[in-house]
């Protein structure tokens, strides 16, 4: 009878998913002993679920996500799959670097996909990675700051993969996003400069040092953004825009020359073709 109360209640405030979110938000309060009302009214007054019952889930990791740090996207789960064949294909010890990590989702999935990595990851946001440090512990090299800048120097020229989910909404665009977003998230984490590009762009002028030979950086964008950018990055990067139409997302890539990895890296690109032929998981 209550949970369909709550179901009413969650689906007037406009909540698509009302059965899904009333089930989350009833298991939470039976968890944590707090009562469910405040709950149900946090929720229909327009706060993301992922900040009430504090985590999201993300290829099947429980992701701890603090108020205010950005809550990682399912679609986000395509970049994280083919940062993870990347990763595993790069042999052992790879060195992967999470920029933008926010909650750490994808370094969590990669750390718990991918055995015996060296993982580094970045957000301009202590939040986000104090956030991060819950998810990941004490194995991962986290670090606050600008991109690349807080990095130690010897990873010059190492790194197996960057990947990249950063800020990438027009800044015009973002009066227009869902109040969800717009007013709980920081918009640190949704600029992108006035076509979306502009930490991405960055992202790839800093691979191109950062990167051994061969190794690849990954980062999400719009379609028409990596259809944009791809032109403009540096002339020595093999780029390739890779959409997944199951996880709806655009991945724009682009490898380092020379690595005497090729064979390798053609495996790790059936496995991506392979991938994109699947369903996404529920
Ligand atoms: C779209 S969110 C993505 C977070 C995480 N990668 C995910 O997918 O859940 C972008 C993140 O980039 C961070 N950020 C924005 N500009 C940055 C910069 N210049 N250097 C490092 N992090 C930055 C924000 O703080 C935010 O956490």
């Amino acid at each position: 009878m209550r949970a369909a109360r709550v179901v009413r209640q969650l689906r007037r405030a406009g909540c698509v998913f009302a059965e899904d979110e009333a089930r989350l938000l009833e298991q939470h309060a039976a968890e944590t002993g707090e009562p469910l009302e405040p709950l149900v009214q946090r929720r229909c007054a327009g706060e993301p679920l992922e900040y009430i019952v504090g985590w999201a889930a993300f290829c099947g990791v429980r992701v701890a996500v603090s108020p205010g740090v950005f809550v990682p996207r399912r679609r986000t789960e395509f970049l994280a799959r083919v940062a993870a064949i990347f990763a595993r294909y790069s042999g052992a010890d790879a060195t992967v670097l999470d920029l933008c990590c926010g909650a750490g989702a994808i370094t969590a999935v990669l750390q718990a996909e991918v055995p015996d990595i060296r993982l580094y990851a970045v957000d301009l946001d202590p939040a986000a990675v104090e956030c991060a440090r819950t998810n990941v512990g004490d194995d991962v090299h986290l670090f606050v700051g600008d991109l690349y800048e807080p990095l130690p120097a010897q990873l010059r020229g190492r790194v197996d993969v960057v990947v990249a989910n950063a800020p990438y909404v027009p800044t015009e665009d973002i009066a227009a996003m869902p109040a969800e977003a717009r007013d709980h998230e920081q918009r640190t984490a949704l600029d992108g400069g006035a076509d979306g590009t502009d930490v991405a762009r960055r992202v790839f002028d800093g691979a191109r040092h950062w990167l051994r030979p061969g190794g690849t950086a990954f980062v999400e964008l719009s379609g028409s953004q990596a259809v944009a950018l791809s032109p403009n990055l540096d002339a020595d990067l093999d780029v390739c825009i890779t959409e997944s139409k199951a996880y709806a997302e655009i991945v724009l890539s682009a490898t380092a020359p020379g690595g005497a990895d090729a064979a390798d890296r053609e495996q790790a690109w059936d496995e991506v073709h392979a991938l994109l032929q699947r369903p996404r998981p529920a």
